[in-house]
């Protein structure tokens, strides 16, 4: 299934996009939905995959993670089944990411889908990232208030939320409507039919973690060894004192190590192709040899690139579940990075390099792109 999105992208971007909520009336003409509520709720069996069901009783919230055995005990009202990353179980569902890919990859994080009964839902919250939120089978209430600071409060350890709000958007949300939400505008969502929600999820990494994973870069690539050192040390006043040109000599060693653009780049590279949640890897048993692929390639066999893998181009460098993919032929990477399926041909002139068929080797014996059986 091809989905578009009925959206004018350019004036999207320059009054909505990390400015104000939107909703998108039949943004997705006649939809039709990906999965239905049962695969969801198999899904939510499986012990890989990242699921929560949240519901309420007369204002008491409760909260429990997957994987679940059984939904027996649910009645007909005031729960919701909240399953991440269907993108990556799913291949139908992956489909919906499709029409956000302009807003670049990299920012683009996970599928998350939800199936509510009536009332169902997990209350008046806030979110840290970008998200549309597309409606499928069923009606569903979703309410926005303005950003404003709010306090946030726990009515169950595992469930955050805020005061309820004055709304800027209220809609009884149909099939194919879209609401597009930008970080930090309170919202909440209540099923008044069976439904079914897709939130695509945007990614947004913070100070902290971009220092984490860079410190983390440092160690496993052996970098940033350079020592303090201080051959013109002057006698002083004050020995409990850490003085101002020494403490800017510190400062200069780590921002150095930083300016390095071929550092940063490689470094960023690698923590950004890196996926949030788990991938459904299967390696193909036994592996391919290389001419093996060269000849199915030839045949006309495409590849397909396993959903949910991060595929990010960063200059002249590609980059894949954090790994640089390590050829000359950028065209043919970039072709990597760009398509889900791919012939023989898309790749041009390195299809007949040896290097270059043993790196596809090398990434279809990881699991990371297949051959349709
Ligand atoms: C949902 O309930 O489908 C989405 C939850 C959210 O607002 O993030
Ligand atoms: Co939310």
């Amino acid at each position: 299934m091809d989905y578009q999105l009925n959206l004018d992208w350019q004036a999207f971007l320059q009054n909505y996009w990390q400015k104000r909520p939107l909703l998108i009336k039949q943004g997705l003409r006649q939809f039709i939905d990906p999965l239905t509520p049962d695969e969801l709720a198999g899904l939510a069996m499986e012990n890989e995959v990242d699921c929560r069901l949240v519901s309420q009783k007369n204002g008491r919230w409760d909260v429990s993670h997957g994987p679940f055995e059984s939904y027996d005990h649910l009645g007909e009202k005031d729960w919701s089944l909240l399953v991440q990353a269907v993108n990556h179980w799913h291949h139908p569902s992956a489909a919906l990411m499709q029409p956000f890919r302009v807003l670049s990859d990299w920012r683009i994080d996970d599928l998350m889908v939800s199936f509510s009964v009536p009332g169902g839902g997990v209350g008046p919250h806030l979110d840290q990232y970008d998200v549309f939120i597309i409606q499928g089978m069923g009606r569903r209430r979703w309410r926005v208030g303005e950003k404003v600071p709010m306090k946030q409060h726990c009515p169950h350890p595992d469930l955050l939320q805020v005061d309820s709000f004055d709304a800027i958007i209220d809609e009884e949300m149909e099939p194919g409507d879209v609401l597009y939400i930008p970080p930090g505008f309170p919202h909440e969502g209540y099923a008044i039919e069976d439904s079914l929600n897709y939130s695509v999820g945007f990614r947004a990494p913070n100070t902290r973690e971009l220092f984490s994973s860079f410190a983390d870069y440092l160690l496993a690539n052996d970098l940033g060894s350079y020592r303090y050192s201080d051959p013109n040390l002057a006698s002083r006043e004050n020995p409990a004192l850490v003085q101002k040109n020494e403490l800017s000599g510190l400062h200069s060693m780590m921002s150095e190590l930083l300016a390095q653009p071929e550092v940063f780049q490689q470094w960023f590279g690698e923590f950004i192709s890196q996926s949030r949640h788990e991938l459904d890897i299967a390696p193909p048993e036994p592996p391919y040899e290389s001419d093996e692929i060269y000849e199915l390639m030839k045949q006309g066999e495409n590849i397909h690139r396993l959903n949910g893998l991060r595929v990010i181009r960063i200059g002249d460098q590609c980059f894949v579940n954090g790994e640089l993919m390590d050829t000359p032929h950028i065209n043919a990477t970039d072709v990597l990075c760009h398509h889900y399926e791919i012939n023989a041909e898309m790749f041009g002139e390195a299809i007949d390099d040896v290097r270059f068929i043993s790196l596809l080797t090398a990434l279809i014996n990881s699991g990371y792109w297949y051959f349709n059986d």
